[in-house]
């Protein structure tokens, strides 16, 4: 049996990282909805598309061709055979993103394609809308939070880590406009499922969140599923 796992949340609650772990322990294949819409806001920027401009923003959802690659522990991203994986962490294009992931027509075109990637199962989808909007049907939900300073803070050692120059106050302030965009947008804004297991992680570390969410998943296995002989 190869679940469909959700992970939802705010940015900075350390979705990434867990779900990247999670699928490496389970064998499955990791997907990261966030560098989707990342890459869409990248490659509108690059063509001079306006954000407002959902034909055009549409059109290039539906031409973009789009690789998650692992090598090693790195899972890199290539847009059109080009490794944008650095490119899309830039804090102009999260601030752009959030405009991008508010255009109805950009999220029917990547739901479209999380389905299609996640449909077998075996997989673990981390995003805002995964267990409400692309897999309801998905055997595990996890909603992961965090304090917005805890993911301010968290966020800006991974900047200074990649050697950007960033302040953590602004940091901090850049989290907070973003979960105001990411949850109040009129489609598919950030809220959790009602059957979410929640877990808040602002005093917890990664080894120890991976734990309990490794726990419920062999559970969720032993048990199988409804009818299932094997
Ligand atoms: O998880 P992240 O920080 O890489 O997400 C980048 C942006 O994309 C953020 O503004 C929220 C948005 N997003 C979304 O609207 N739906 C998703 N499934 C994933 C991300």
């Amino acid at each position: 049996m190869r679940l469909i796992i959700a992970i939802d949340g705010p940015s900075g609650a350390g979705k990434s990282t867990l779900s990247k772990a999670l699928a490496a322990e389970l064998g499955y294949t990791n997907i990261d909805t966030g560098a989707m819409y990342r890459a869409v806001a990248l490659l509108a920027t690059r063509r001079q598309i306006r954000l407002d401009d959902a034909q055009a923003l549409r059109q290039l959802c539906r031409q973009m061709q789009l690789v998650f690659k692992r090598s090693g522990n790195e899972e890199r991203v290539l847009l059109d055979g080009e490794d944008i994986s650095a490119a899309i962490r830039a804090p102009e294009v999260s601030l752009l993103t959030s405009k991008v992931a508010a255009c109805a027509a950009v999220r029917e075109e990547l739901v479209r394609m999380q389905q299609q990637l996640g449909k077998e199962g075996g997989v673990v989808l981390e995003g805002r809308d995964i267990g409400t909007v692309v897999f309801p049907q998905a055997e595990i939900k996890f909603f992961l939070s965090a304090s917005a300073k805890e993911r301010g803070r968290r966020r800006f050692e991974e900047l200074q880590a990649k050697g950007m120059d960033v302040d953590l106050q602004q940091t901090i302030e850049e989290v907070r406009v973003r979960d105001a965009a990411d949850s109040s947008r009129e489609h598919a804004p950030l809220c959790r499922a009602d059957d979410a297991i929640d877990i808040d992680s602002t005093a917890l570390g990664i080894d120890q969140v991976l734990a309990l969410m490794l726990g419920i998943v062999k559970e969720r296995l032993a048990r199988g599923l409804p009818g299932d002989l094997g």
